[in-house]
């Protein structure tokens, strides 16, 4: 898969990209991720890549040519020999919450183009005309989309075939609408705090059965909200009843 980023901040990039599983999934080629410096495309003396607002008004905005002309330039550039859509997503406090739903959903494509906004936003007229999506990744401000695109390419990329373990990603929150069971490693008694003897019985069906009543017991506890859209059996709901749960009351 391959990830196209747009930003006047390029160098912002090379740490998250150098460590561990994303350096990795880059060396095995599982993904491309190509940075490209808006202000390449500017084309006045000064690189000037964003201006005051009309009207007025704190802060600058990003100027429309440069930003139109790099991604333009970016969609011309071939990808391989598959030619399929590659999405215009827009980072923005503005967009749609980006989830893991989303992030499996983007998952599907070939390639993402991510344009990172950057000082008070960007020129109108550019959303209107080249942007297929904006995406939020939380509703508070950051200083620009960068590390929202870092955010993105993060969790969509560890989903792309190989990158890994498959079954990390089964079991892990979210991905069914729980959230994850506690973990324990080495060793079996830490500062006098013992790991639960389940996990050390050696019983399968055990453990299976304790994780799923901490995941569904943690969920309850601390995002009760995800319940309404998890897959539940009738025996989760009959534990979960068993806590004070009365979600799935009818009205
Ligand atoms: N740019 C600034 N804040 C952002 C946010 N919360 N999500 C995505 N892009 C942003």
């Amino acid at each position: 898969m391959r990830f196209d980023i747009l930003t006047l901040f390029p160098g912002m990039f090379s740490g998250p990209l150098s460590e561990s599983i994303i350096k990795r999934a880059i060396q095995s080629g599982r993904i491309t991720v190509a940075l490209h410096d808006i202000r390449e495309y500017t084309t006045d003396r000064h690189r000037t890549a964003d201006d005051t607002p009309y009207g007025g008004g704190a802060g600058m905005v990003m100027k429309a040519e440069p930003l139109a002309a790099c991604i333009r330039a970016v969609l011309a550039m071939p990808h391989g020999a598959v030619a399929g859509v590659a999405p215009v997503i827009l980072l923005s406090p503005d967009g749609q919450l980006f989830t893991q739903r989303v992030a499996a959903e983007l998952a599907q494509y070939e390639r993402l183009v991510l344009v990172c906004g950057r000082y008070e936003g960007v020129d109108e007229r550019v959303r209107e005309v080249l942007i297929d999506r904006e995406l939020s990744i939380g509703d508070y401000v950051l200083t620009g989309g960068e590390l929202a695109a870092m955010v993105v390419l993060d969790a969509v990329a560890r989903l792309v075939p190989g990158v890994i373990d498959a079954a990390s990603i089964t079991e892990e929150s979210h991905s069914d609408g729980l959230l994850e069971y506690p973990q324990y490693t080495r060793p079996a008694v830490w500062e006098g705090r013992a790991v639960p003897p389940v996990l050390i019985s050696g019983h399968h069906g055990e453990v299976a059965r304790w994780r799923r009543r901490q995941r569904l017991q943690r969920t309850l506890a601390r995002r009760p909200d995800l319940l309404v859209r998890a897959a539940l059996t009738d025996e989760d709901r009959a534990y979960l009843r068993t806590l004070g749960w009365c979600g799935d009351d009818a009205p």
